[in-house]
Protein backbone atom coordinates (compact mmCIF):
# COMPACT_ATOMS: atom_id res chain seq x y z
CA UNK A 1 0.00 0.00 0.00
CA UNK A 2 1.67 3.59 -1.04
CA UNK A 3 0.24 5.92 1.40
CA UNK A 4 -0.21 9.68 -0.80
CA UNK A 5 -0.55 13.35 -0.10
CA UNK A 6 -1.91 15.66 -2.87
CA UNK A 7 -1.03 19.46 -3.19
CA UNK A 8 -3.35 21.34 -4.91
CA UNK A 9 -6.62 20.21 -5.35
CA UNK A 10 -7.65 21.66 -8.05
CA UNK A 11 -8.76 19.99 -11.83
CA UNK A 12 -5.73 17.53 -11.67
CA UNK A 13 -5.45 17.04 -7.93
CA UNK A 14 -9.29 16.06 -7.16
CA UNK A 15 -9.12 14.00 -10.09
CA UNK A 16 -6.38 12.24 -9.12
CA UNK A 17 -8.04 12.02 -5.67
CA UNK A 18 -10.41 9.94 -7.08
CA UNK A 19 -8.22 7.78 -9.33
CA UNK A 20 -6.85 6.73 -6.67
CA UNK A 21 -9.70 5.91 -4.64
CA UNK A 22 -10.17 3.24 -6.99
CA UNK A 23 -6.64 1.83 -6.55
CA UNK A 24 -7.06 -0.79 -3.95
CA UNK A 25 -2.65 -0.22 -3.22
CA UNK A 26 -3.25 2.94 -2.83
CA UNK A 27 -4.28 5.54 -0.01
CA UNK A 28 -4.65 9.35 -0.44
CA UNK A 29 -4.20 10.06 4.01
CA UNK A 30 -3.72 14.24 3.09
CA UNK A 31 -4.72 16.74 0.94
CA UNK A 32 -2.72 20.11 0.66
CA UNK A 33 -4.79 23.13 -0.65
CA UNK A 34 -4.66 26.85 0.07
CA UNK A 35 -7.97 27.61 -1.24
CA UNK A 36 -10.77 25.84 1.13
CA UNK A 37 -13.59 26.57 -1.99
CA UNK A 38 -11.58 24.17 -3.45
CA UNK A 39 -12.25 21.20 -1.02
CA UNK A 40 -16.32 21.79 -2.26
CA UNK A 41 -16.37 20.71 -6.04
CA UNK A 42 -14.27 20.77 -8.93
CA UNK A 43 -15.43 20.11 -12.47
CA UNK A 44 -13.75 22.24 -14.79
CA UNK A 45 -11.31 20.98 -17.46
CA UNK A 46 -11.09 19.18 -20.83
CA UNK A 47 -11.27 15.83 -19.66
CA UNK A 48 -14.42 14.68 -17.46
CA UNK A 49 -13.06 13.00 -14.02
CA UNK A 50 -16.02 11.62 -12.22
CA UNK A 51 -16.92 9.67 -8.84
CA UNK A 52 -15.42 13.10 -6.86
CA UNK A 53 -17.93 12.85 -4.13
CA UNK A 54 -16.75 11.57 -0.27
CA UNK A 55 -13.53 11.42 -1.59
CA UNK A 56 -12.32 13.63 1.20
CA UNK A 57 -13.58 11.24 4.11
CA UNK A 58 -11.42 9.86 6.62
CA UNK A 59 -8.29 12.68 4.43
CA UNK A 60 -6.43 14.77 6.73
CA UNK A 61 -6.47 18.45 5.33
CA UNK A 62 -3.63 20.88 5.42
CA UNK A 63 -3.05 24.84 3.80
CA UNK A 64 0.56 24.41 3.43
CA UNK A 65 3.45 21.62 2.49
CA UNK A 66 5.07 22.38 5.54
CA UNK A 67 1.63 22.22 7.74
CA UNK A 68 1.59 18.50 7.18
CA UNK A 69 5.41 17.78 7.37
CA UNK A 70 5.93 16.01 10.54
CA UNK A 71 2.54 15.12 10.84
CA UNK A 72 1.70 12.07 8.35
CA UNK A 73 2.84 9.38 6.93
CA UNK A 74 3.52 9.96 3.39
CA UNK A 75 5.58 7.83 0.69
CA UNK A 76 4.61 10.06 -2.40
CA UNK A 77 3.58 13.34 -3.02
CA UNK A 78 1.50 14.18 -5.99
CA UNK A 79 2.39 18.20 -7.47
CA UNK A 80 -0.73 19.02 -9.44
CA UNK A 81 -0.10 22.59 -8.64
CA UNK A 82 0.18 25.69 -10.86
CA UNK A 83 2.82 24.91 -13.46
CA UNK A 84 5.21 27.58 -12.15
CA UNK A 85 5.33 25.99 -8.99
CA UNK A 86 6.39 22.33 -9.82
CA UNK A 87 9.58 23.05 -9.24
CA UNK A 88 9.74 24.21 -5.77
CA UNK A 89 7.72 21.94 -4.17
CA UNK A 90 8.56 19.13 -6.17
CA UNK A 91 12.67 19.89 -4.96
CA UNK A 92 11.28 20.24 -1.46
CA UNK A 93 8.94 17.06 -1.39
CA UNK A 94 11.94 15.25 -2.49
CA UNK A 95 14.24 16.44 0.07
CA UNK A 96 11.82 15.46 2.51
CA UNK A 97 12.11 11.82 1.48
CA UNK A 98 8.78 11.63 -0.26
CA UNK A 99 9.02 10.20 -3.92
CA UNK A 100 6.83 12.38 -6.37
CA UNK A 101 4.19 11.89 -8.81
CA UNK A 102 4.60 15.70 -10.97
CA UNK A 103 1.99 16.94 -13.12
CA UNK A 104 3.22 17.98 -16.86
CA UNK A 105 4.68 19.96 -17.80
CA UNK A 106 7.71 19.07 -15.68
CA UNK A 107 8.47 22.83 -15.46
CA UNK A 108 9.01 25.84 -18.43
CA UNK A 109 12.70 25.70 -18.13
CA UNK A 110 15.64 23.28 -18.27
CA UNK A 111 17.19 24.95 -15.07
CA UNK A 112 13.77 23.66 -12.99
CA UNK A 113 14.14 20.32 -14.73
CA UNK A 114 17.75 19.99 -13.84
CA UNK A 115 16.96 21.10 -10.06
CA UNK A 116 14.24 18.71 -9.91
CA UNK A 117 16.38 15.48 -11.37
CA UNK A 118 19.21 16.76 -8.90
CA UNK A 119 17.35 16.40 -5.90
CA UNK A 120 15.67 13.23 -6.78
CA UNK A 121 19.07 12.06 -7.27
CA UNK A 122 20.53 13.21 -4.18
CA UNK A 123 17.77 12.36 -1.94
CA UNK A 124 17.29 8.42 -3.68
CA UNK A 125 14.03 8.78 -4.46
CA UNK A 126 11.61 8.63 -7.40
CA UNK A 127 10.24 11.33 -9.58
CA UNK A 128 7.54 10.65 -12.27
CA UNK A 129 6.46 13.72 -14.53
CA UNK A 130 2.51 12.48 -14.79
CA UNK A 131 3.27 12.61 -19.03
CA UNK A 132 -0.53 10.76 -18.79
CA UNK A 133 -0.67 10.43 -22.75
CA UNK A 134 2.76 7.64 -22.65
CA UNK A 135 -0.29 5.28 -20.44
CA UNK A 136 -3.36 6.46 -22.62
CA UNK A 137 -4.96 3.18 -23.85
CA UNK A 138 -5.10 4.18 -27.54
CA UNK A 139 -1.49 5.96 -27.81
CA UNK A 140 -0.27 2.90 -25.89
CA UNK A 141 -1.61 0.70 -28.70
CA UNK A 142 0.20 3.16 -31.39
CA UNK A 143 3.63 2.90 -29.16
CA UNK A 144 3.16 -1.68 -29.27
CA UNK A 145 2.41 -1.29 -33.05
CA UNK A 146 5.49 0.96 -34.49
CA UNK A 147 7.73 -1.01 -31.73
CA UNK A 148 6.18 -4.77 -32.97
CA UNK A 149 6.19 -3.81 -36.74
CA UNK A 150 3.22 -5.74 -36.91
CA UNK A 151 1.52 -3.19 -39.65
CA UNK A 152 5.23 -2.29 -41.46
CA UNK A 153 7.25 0.81 -41.85
CA UNK A 154 5.50 3.69 -40.28
CA UNK A 155 5.60 6.42 -43.08
CA UNK A 156 3.65 9.15 -41.41
CA UNK A 157 1.80 10.49 -38.44
CA UNK A 158 -0.38 13.33 -37.45
CA UNK A 159 -1.17 14.38 -33.97
CA UNK A 160 -3.67 16.54 -32.36
CA UNK A 161 -5.02 17.88 -29.28
CA UNK A 162 -7.30 21.07 -30.09
CA UNK A 163 -10.37 22.93 -27.68
CA UNK A 164 -11.73 26.02 -26.79
CA UNK A 165 -10.06 28.62 -24.48
CA UNK A 166 -9.48 26.97 -21.61
CA UNK A 167 -12.53 29.36 -20.63
CA UNK A 168 -13.18 28.16 -16.76
CA UNK A 169 -10.11 30.08 -16.15
CA UNK A 170 -10.69 33.78 -16.74
CA UNK A 171 -7.77 36.59 -17.59
CA UNK A 172 -6.61 36.61 -14.38
CA UNK A 173 -6.10 33.08 -13.92
CA UNK A 174 -2.20 31.24 -13.93
CA UNK A 175 -3.27 29.95 -17.29
CA UNK A 176 -3.62 32.78 -19.12
CA UNK A 177 -0.19 34.04 -17.84
CA UNK A 178 2.15 32.56 -20.26
CA UNK A 179 4.80 33.04 -17.73
CA UNK A 180 3.04 30.52 -15.15
CA UNK A 181 1.19 28.21 -17.57
CA UNK A 182 3.74 28.55 -20.57
CA UNK A 183 0.50 28.85 -22.96
CA UNK A 184 -0.98 26.19 -24.77
CA UNK A 185 2.82 25.01 -25.68
CA UNK A 186 3.28 24.06 -22.68
CA UNK A 187 -0.17 23.62 -21.06
CA UNK A 188 -1.55 21.28 -24.23
CA UNK A 189 0.21 20.36 -26.65
CA UNK A 190 3.37 19.44 -24.87
CA UNK A 191 1.42 15.93 -24.26
CA UNK A 192 1.99 15.25 -28.23
CA UNK A 193 5.38 16.57 -27.88
CA UNK A 194 5.86 14.32 -24.93
CA UNK A 195 4.41 11.38 -26.95
CA UNK A 196 6.31 11.68 -30.14
CA UNK A 197 9.31 11.60 -28.35
CA UNK A 198 8.22 8.87 -26.79
CA UNK A 199 7.53 7.23 -29.62
CA UNK A 200 9.97 8.70 -32.20
CA UNK A 201 13.20 9.31 -29.96
CA UNK A 202 14.31 12.76 -30.14
CA UNK A 203 14.05 14.78 -33.29
CA UNK A 204 16.70 16.15 -35.14
CA UNK A 205 15.10 19.52 -35.67
CA UNK A 206 11.81 20.93 -35.71
CA UNK A 207 9.95 23.79 -37.46
CA UNK A 208 6.75 25.35 -35.65
CA UNK A 209 4.83 28.21 -36.59
CA UNK A 210 2.10 29.60 -34.21
CA UNK A 211 0.05 32.13 -32.61
CA UNK A 212 0.68 34.32 -29.79
CA UNK A 213 -1.68 36.92 -27.63
CA UNK A 214 -0.96 40.32 -26.64
CA UNK A 215 0.80 38.96 -23.55
CA UNK A 216 2.91 36.84 -25.26
CA UNK A 217 0.87 33.80 -24.59
CA UNK A 218 0.49 30.98 -27.33
CA UNK A 219 -2.72 29.93 -27.92
CA UNK A 220 -1.99 27.90 -31.36
CA UNK A 221 1.16 25.58 -32.95
CA UNK A 222 1.58 23.20 -35.31
CA UNK A 223 4.85 21.61 -35.49
CA UNK A 224 6.35 19.39 -38.03
CA UNK A 225 9.21 16.84 -36.69
CA UNK A 226 12.03 15.72 -38.59
CA UNK A 227 13.60 12.15 -37.85
CA UNK A 228 17.20 11.06 -40.05
CA UNK A 229 14.74 7.95 -40.22
CA UNK A 230 12.64 10.14 -43.08
CA UNK A 231 9.48 9.25 -41.12
CA UNK A 232 6.72 12.02 -41.33
CA UNK A 233 5.30 14.04 -38.63
CA UNK A 234 3.18 16.77 -37.73
CA UNK A 235 1.43 17.71 -33.82
CA UNK A 236 -1.16 20.15 -34.08
CA UNK A 237 -1.91 22.25 -30.56
CA UNK A 238 -4.78 24.82 -30.33
CA UNK A 239 -6.50 26.45 -27.75
CA UNK A 240 -8.56 29.11 -30.58
CA UNK A 241 -11.11 26.10 -31.76
CA UNK A 242 -14.71 27.78 -31.44
CA UNK A 243 -16.21 25.08 -28.61
CA UNK A 244 -15.28 21.38 -27.64
CA UNK A 245 -12.05 19.23 -26.89
CA UNK A 246 -10.73 16.62 -29.46
CA UNK A 247 -7.58 14.43 -28.98
CA UNK A 248 -6.65 12.80 -32.59
CA UNK A 249 -3.92 11.21 -34.51
CA UNK A 250 -3.65 9.23 -37.73
CA UNK A 251 -0.66 6.82 -38.18
CA UNK A 252 0.28 5.43 -41.81
CA UNK A 253 2.09 2.20 -42.08
CA UNK A 254 3.35 0.38 -45.07
CA UNK A 255 0.43 -2.14 -44.51
CA UNK A 256 -2.28 0.01 -42.99
CA UNK A 257 -3.75 3.42 -41.12
CA UNK A 258 -4.75 3.56 -37.34
CA UNK A 259 -6.66 6.17 -36.64
CA UNK A 260 -7.93 7.33 -33.24
CA UNK A 261 -10.39 10.28 -32.34
CA UNK A 262 -11.12 11.06 -28.36
CA UNK A 263 -14.29 12.25 -29.11
CA UNK A 264 -15.84 9.06 -31.54
CA UNK A 265 -16.99 5.81 -30.15
CA UNK A 266 -15.30 3.50 -31.11
CA UNK A 267 -12.46 5.83 -30.96
CA UNK A 268 -9.53 3.60 -32.80
CA UNK A 269 -9.67 2.17 -36.17
CA UNK A 270 -8.02 0.25 -38.45
CA UNK A 271 -7.94 0.16 -41.93
CA UNK A 272 -5.31 -2.79 -43.65
CA UNK A 273 -3.88 -1.98 -47.38
CA UNK A 274 -6.60 -2.41 -49.97
CA UNK A 275 -9.36 -2.79 -47.90
CA UNK A 276 -12.90 -1.55 -47.82
CA UNK A 277 -14.26 -2.58 -44.51
CA UNK A 278 -12.60 -0.40 -40.97
CA UNK A 279 -11.85 -2.25 -38.32
CA UNK A 280 -12.31 -1.53 -34.68
CA UNK A 281 -9.53 -1.91 -32.14
CA UNK A 282 -10.51 -2.51 -28.83
CA UNK A 283 -8.61 -1.07 -26.26
CA UNK A 284 -8.04 -2.49 -22.31
CA UNK A 285 -10.66 -0.25 -19.52
CA UNK A 286 -9.28 2.50 -18.02
CA UNK A 287 -7.97 6.28 -18.81
CA UNK A 288 -4.11 7.09 -18.42
CA UNK A 289 -4.61 8.59 -15.33
CA UNK A 290 -5.70 5.12 -13.75
CA UNK A 291 -2.43 3.30 -15.65
CA UNK A 292 0.29 5.68 -15.07
CA UNK A 293 -0.34 5.66 -11.35
CA UNK A 294 -1.02 1.59 -11.39
CA UNK A 295 2.48 1.71 -13.23
CA UNK A 296 4.12 3.72 -10.87
CA UNK A 297 2.69 2.14 -7.71
CA UNK A 298 4.37 -1.09 -9.11
CA UNK A 299 7.59 0.94 -9.42
CA UNK A 300 7.74 1.93 -6.10
CA UNK A 301 6.38 -0.94 -4.41
CA UNK A 302 8.83 -3.05 -6.46
CA UNK A 303 12.01 -0.31 -5.39
CA UNK A 304 12.69 0.57 -9.06
CA UNK A 305 12.55 3.76 -11.45
CA UNK A 306 9.98 4.68 -13.86
CA UNK A 307 11.71 3.46 -16.97
CA UNK A 308 8.65 4.16 -18.77
CA UNK A 309 9.06 7.78 -17.80
CA UNK A 310 12.27 8.59 -16.40
CA UNK A 311 12.41 12.52 -15.61
CA UNK A 312 15.68 12.77 -17.92
CA UNK A 313 13.04 11.93 -20.91
CA UNK A 314 10.21 14.38 -19.38
CA UNK A 315 13.36 17.11 -19.10
CA UNK A 316 14.23 16.44 -22.81
CA UNK A 317 10.60 16.75 -24.19
CA UNK A 318 10.73 19.63 -22.49
CA UNK A 319 13.24 21.16 -24.25
CA UNK A 320 11.87 19.95 -27.64
CA UNK A 321 8.72 22.42 -26.44
CA UNK A 322 11.18 24.77 -25.88
CA UNK A 323 13.13 24.23 -29.64
CA UNK A 324 9.27 24.50 -31.00
CA UNK A 325 8.60 28.24 -29.54
CA UNK A 326 12.11 29.23 -30.38
CA UNK A 327 11.15 27.99 -33.92
CA UNK A 328 7.42 29.67 -34.22
CA UNK A 329 9.55 33.05 -32.83
CA UNK A 330 12.59 32.97 -34.82
CA UNK A 331 10.17 31.49 -37.63
CA UNK A 332 13.15 28.88 -38.72
CA UNK A 333 14.10 25.23 -38.49
CA UNK A 334 15.29 24.90 -34.97
CA UNK A 335 18.09 21.99 -34.68
CA UNK A 336 18.56 19.90 -31.73
N1 LIG B 1 -2.42 15.56 -17.22
C1 LIG B 1 -3.45 16.26 -17.63
O1 LIG B 1 -4.26 15.81 -18.44
C2 LIG B 1 -3.65 17.65 -17.06
C3 LIG B 1 -4.88 18.31 -17.23
C4 LIG B 1 -5.03 19.57 -16.64
C5 LIG B 1 -3.98 20.15 -15.95
N2 LIG B 1 -2.80 19.49 -15.83
C6 LIG B 1 -1.66 20.10 -15.10
O2 LIG B 1 -1.93 19.99 -13.70
C7 LIG B 1 -1.43 21.13 -13.01
C8 LIG B 1 -2.59 21.74 -12.23
O3 LIG B 1 -3.60 22.13 -13.14
P1 LIG B 1 -5.13 22.26 -12.65
O4 LIG B 1 -5.95 22.34 -13.89
O5 LIG B 1 -5.46 21.22 -11.66
O6 LIG B 1 -5.07 23.70 -11.95
P2 LIG B 1 -6.09 24.26 -10.88
O7 LIG B 1 -5.87 25.74 -10.86
O8 LIG B 1 -7.46 23.73 -11.14
O9 LIG B 1 -5.58 23.63 -9.50
C9 LIG B 1 -4.43 24.03 -8.82
C10 LIG B 1 -4.77 24.03 -7.33
O10 LIG B 1 -3.58 24.28 -6.56
C11 LIG B 1 -3.94 25.15 -5.47
N3 LIG B 1 -2.71 25.77 -5.01
C12 LIG B 1 -1.98 26.73 -5.64
N4 LIG B 1 -0.84 26.99 -4.96
C13 LIG B 1 -0.84 26.15 -3.89
C14 LIG B 1 0.09 25.90 -2.85
N5 LIG B 1 1.27 26.54 -2.82
N6 LIG B 1 -0.22 24.97 -1.90
C15 LIG B 1 -1.40 24.29 -1.98
N7 LIG B 1 -2.31 24.48 -2.95
C16 LIG B 1 -2.03 25.39 -3.90
C17 LIG B 1 -4.96 26.10 -6.07
O11 LIG B 1 -5.76 26.72 -5.07
C18 LIG B 1 -5.76 25.14 -6.94
O12 LIG B 1 -6.83 24.55 -6.26
C19 LIG B 1 -0.83 22.04 -14.09
O13 LIG B 1 0.54 21.87 -14.16
C20 LIG B 1 -1.50 21.58 -15.38
O14 LIG B 1 -0.70 21.79 -16.52
C21 LIG B 1 -2.62 18.25 -16.35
Amino acid sequence: MIRFAVLGYGFMGAGHGATLKKNPRAKVVAVIETNPEKLRSVTEGNIERSGADNLLEGVHLYKSLAEMQGKEQVDCLVVSLPTYQHREFTVQALQAGLHVVCEKPMALALRDCDAMIEAAEKHSRQLFVAQCIRFWPEYEALKRIVDSGELGKPISFLFRRVSAPPFWAGPQSWFADPQKSGGCVFDLHVHDVDFVHHLLGRPNSVFSQGIFNSRGGNEAVMTQYNFDSGVICCAEGSWIYPAGFKMAYTAVFENAKLEYDSNLSPSLSLTRKGATAVETMPVPPGDGYEHEFAYFIECLEAHTAPEKILPQSARQSIEIALAEVRSMKEKRVERL
